[in-house]
């Protein structure tokens, strides 16, 4: 078997956490995959009051290597070490503005703007409702220098039938657009219907 594809995954403290569980869950399924694990310490939090007291001990079960988010020296605080992507979800507003702006203080967001400054896959599902024009002007600016926005939406028009169905494909969509086919998840997609004709309405 050909080397493991590392993969970092950081969880933020905003609401969404299942999403984050699930696509280690989804990741770590892979034997070609290892997951890099970064939690926040507002994540701590969220999973905890979202998905429950087992969360915490099941993803660090699950993650290769389990990072101490103030590890600012880890190894995926650097360029040099070798992984294919980095997924945050969810992404908070202020994990997404430190990205955006360059303010990394932490090792999921320096992990991050590593991605950035390597050339490879960041995919950010940024979670908040409204949002302001601050909100989206980081969107816009993470767009630019490289990051992949992609908020944590059903897709309606799947018809899914639970929590845990939307929960699952937005995980398996993000780890699609990492874009590694090696690690692809499960991908359910519009095939196409035609539209209802006039006589039909
Ligand atoms: C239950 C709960 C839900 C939250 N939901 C969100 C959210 O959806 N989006 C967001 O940007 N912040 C949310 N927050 C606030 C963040 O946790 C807070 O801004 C924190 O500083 C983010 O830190 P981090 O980016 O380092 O994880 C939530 C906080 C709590 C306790």
């Amino acid at each position: 078997m050909s080397e493991r594809h590392g993969v970092i995954v950081g969880i933020s403290g905003a609401s969404g956490a299942a999403i984050g569980v699930r696509i280690v869950e989804r990741l770590a399924e892979n034997p070609r995959c290892a997951v890099h694990l970064v939690i926040s310490p507002a994540a701590e939090r969220t999973l905890t009051e979202e998905v429950g007291a087992g969360a915490l001990p099941r993803l660090h079960t699950l993650a290769f290597r389990d990072h101490n988010p103030s590890d600012i020296g880890a190894s995926i605080a650097s360029g040099s070490f070798p992984v294919s992507g980095m997924i945050v979800a969810p992404c908070s507003i202020r994990t997404l503005s430190a990205i955006a702006f360059g303010h990394l203080d932490n090792l999921l967001v320096r992990a991050a703007d590593v991605q950035l400054k390597e050339r490879r896959r960041l995919v950010l599902l940024v979670r908040e409702s409204p949002l302001h024009l601050g909100h989206l002007r980081a969107m816009l600016q993470a767009t630019e220098i490289g990051a992949i926005i992609a908020p944590p939406l059903p897709a309606f028009y799947l018809k899914p039938q639970s929590t845990a169905e939307i929960v699952d494909q937005i995980a398996c969509r993000a780890i699609n657009l990492l874009g590694l086919p090696d690690i692809s998840a499960p991908a359910l997609r519009w095939q196409g219907r035609a539209a209802a004709s006039p006589d039909d309405r």
